[in-house]
């Protein structure tokens, strides 16, 4: 069914580089098109700057740490000094790898941290306000990346950011709206206004001073400055203040860890994706590879079979999400055995197209053997091959909403991710077991899932989204959206979207989802829920076109941008 790529030999009614308006090519509507390199990024002034450092003759790593920063000063909800993220690279001679920059349980917790008197979780404490900071990853991060591939001086890297805070970033209509509703947070969890504490309309400019300066002493005195000098005493006495427990041992003790991506086949193509602690490879590698016998592009995209299959897929990798998936450093994850073709193949045997599986009667599978909304995206391409996938969080909007006012920056709310106790739902509804219990130094189990799809050992995707427990299914329809369905980068990631994660026992739809086939799936006894969600993900992502030309798909759903050249 799959229509032939006809896009290098049919006329091209426009082409624009350095836009945000869309082009068509034949039958496909395409997003921004470069001939050499593309930054896909959730604000115009981050994915300018790294195409900017690209330019200057930097390379895709250069342009991630230049983006990250500019994210961190324009994107203040997610991006971040003070939380963590991973990234996912390949280099142009098909070489691979994962950078984890997560953040870090502090030393002081306790298994049992969040729970009151009664044994109950206080999702407050773990939501917003100091004790829900996790020790922040982002700055060793880009040191690593730096230390390791960067090859434009550090200096040049920054200085666009420390520019952008002091001139000033413009306040977009979403984003007035997102700071406006979270005033209340921002004054509960700081126990005074911020800087950020106002009436915000579309057109204001917020000037960063304050963070300006902290950039600029991580310029000058490099990635110590955060974890060890004057910047390090201002997150630990804010944060102990407010009765946080992150000391300045948490911070000097803070290491980032290089992985080994988790790799799959999906048909004829390769998936090289995060591995734990992050729990999307593996839940990609375990959905896709479960419905890879269906032959998915039988089904029309988002029919009542099509969702089926998926959900299906998603419900039982949910499940076992929730009890083997942790931090490898300190749980024992039976990777080969869960993402085996032989254990997803059994797994799917009792599905029936005449009827949804109930979660409660599901669990986790049996390992023979075994011994457990605000985040951003940003993907890049370099005019040597390279690529590069970064999710970077807060986890929250504005993470814990603690804003360390005299370095300018937000602290994440990490430690939610963590299962604060069994069979408690955190934020994103997800329930965890003993594999990713609080303990001292550990890292939270996460979602994220910058990913890479090769086909015949050459780049094909760079994509990853935001969104909580909905990254992965973001991710992995947008996968199916290219591969099974042949829709250029820009269809994919506008297409309506919908999530099923075992518990709670829902599809969740997109609003803008079609509706007509909830009555059927009801009758097979799925729950529809298209209350909770408007959107699902925020996908910004690379596709390589046959001709070797870079397609950008910008996320209409946000302010998300493309650039390239
Ligand atoms: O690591 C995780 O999975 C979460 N902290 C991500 C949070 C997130 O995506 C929020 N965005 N909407």
């Amino acid at each position: 069914m799959k229509k032939s790529i006809t896009l290098l030999f049919t006329s091209i009614l426009c082409i624009q580089c350095n836009t945000k308006s869309k082009t068509t090519i034949s039958d496909k509507t395409l997003g921004v098109i470069a001939e050499k390199a593309m930054v896909v990024s959730a604000r115009e002034e981050a994915s300018k700057i790294g195409i900017d450092i690209m330019k200057q003759g930097g390379n895709a790593f250069d342009a991630m740490i230049a983006t990250d920063l500019a994210l961190l000063v324009s994107y203040p909800s997610a991006g971040n000094i003070g939380g963590g993220g991973f990234m996912v690279f390949r280099m142009n001679d098909g070489a691979i790898g994962a950078l984890d920059y997560r953040e870090k349980a502090p030393l002081a917790a306790t298994k049992n941290m969040y729970l009151d008197k009664n044994g109950n979780v206080d999702s407050d404490k773990s939501q917003i306000g100091a004790l829900a900071v996790g020790v922040p990853g982002t700055i060793a991060g880009i040191f690593e990346v730096h230390r390791k591939f960067g090859t434009l001086p550090f200096e040049k890297l920054i200085d666009p950011a420390i520019q952008l805070a002091l001139n000033g970033v413009v306040v977009t209509e979403k984003q007035a709206q997102n700071l406006n509703d979270h005033t209340p947070d921002f004054r509960s969890a700081n126990k005074k206004t911020i800087l950020l504490d106002k009436l915000w309309k579309k057109g204001d400019t917020i000037k960063y001073l304050k963070l300006a300066e902290t950039l600029n002493r991580i310029k000058i005195y490099g990635r110590d400055e955060f974890y060890k000098g004057k910047t390090a005493n201002l997150i630990v006495d804010y944060v102990q203040n407010l009765g946080g427990i992150i000391s300045k041992e948490d911070l000097a003790a803070y290491e980032v860890k290089w992985r080994d991506p988790i790799t799959f086949k999906y048909k004829n193509h390769r998936i090289i994706s995060m591995p734990p602690p992050s729990s999307g490879g593996i839940c990609l590698a375990q959905i896709l590879k479960s419905i890879e016998p269906f032959d998915i592009e039988q089904y029309p995209h988002n029919s009542t079979e099509y969702i089926q299959v998926i959900t299906e897929a998603e419900r039982r990798a949910y499940a076992d999400r929730s009890y083997f998936l942790g931090d490898p450093d300190f749980v024992n994850i039976p990777t080969d055995s869960l993402t085996s073709e032989t254990y997803l193949s059994k797994r799917m045997t009792d599905f029936d197209w005449k009827q949804a599986t109930k979660s409660s009667a599901l669990s986790r599978g049996f390992i023979p053997g075994y011994e457990s909304n605000e985040t951003t995206h940003y993907s890049i391409v370099d005019p040597f091959g390279n690529s590069v996938a970064v999710t970077t969080t807060l986890n929250s909007s504005y993470g814990s909403k603690v804003y360390v006012e005299e370095g300018g920056f937000f602290l994440n709310n990490e430690m939610d991710d963590f299962s604060a106790k069994p069979g408690t739902p955190n934020v994103y509804g997800l329930i965890g077991a003993e594999a990713n219990a609080i303990a001292p130094q550990k890292r939270m189990l996460s979602s994220m899932s910058p990913t890479i799809v090769e086909k015949n050992g050459q780049l094909k995707i760079v994509l990853g989204s935001p969104g909580g427990s909905t990254i992965i299914t973001s991710v992995m329809q947008n996968i199916l959206n290219v591969l099974e369905y042949d829709m250029s980068m820009q269809e994919a990631v506008s297409k309506p979207r919908f999530h099923h994660q075992w518990l709670p026992d829902s599809i969740k739809f997109e609003s803008s989802f079609d509706t007509l086939n909830f009555p059927y799936l009801k009758k097979l006894g799925y729950n529809i829920d298209q209350s909770n969600a408007p959107i699902i993900g925020k996908v910004d992502a690379i596709l390589v076109l046959p001709n070797g030309q870079l397609e950008g798909g910008a996320d209409p759903r946000g302010d998300d941008s493309a650039h390239g050249f």
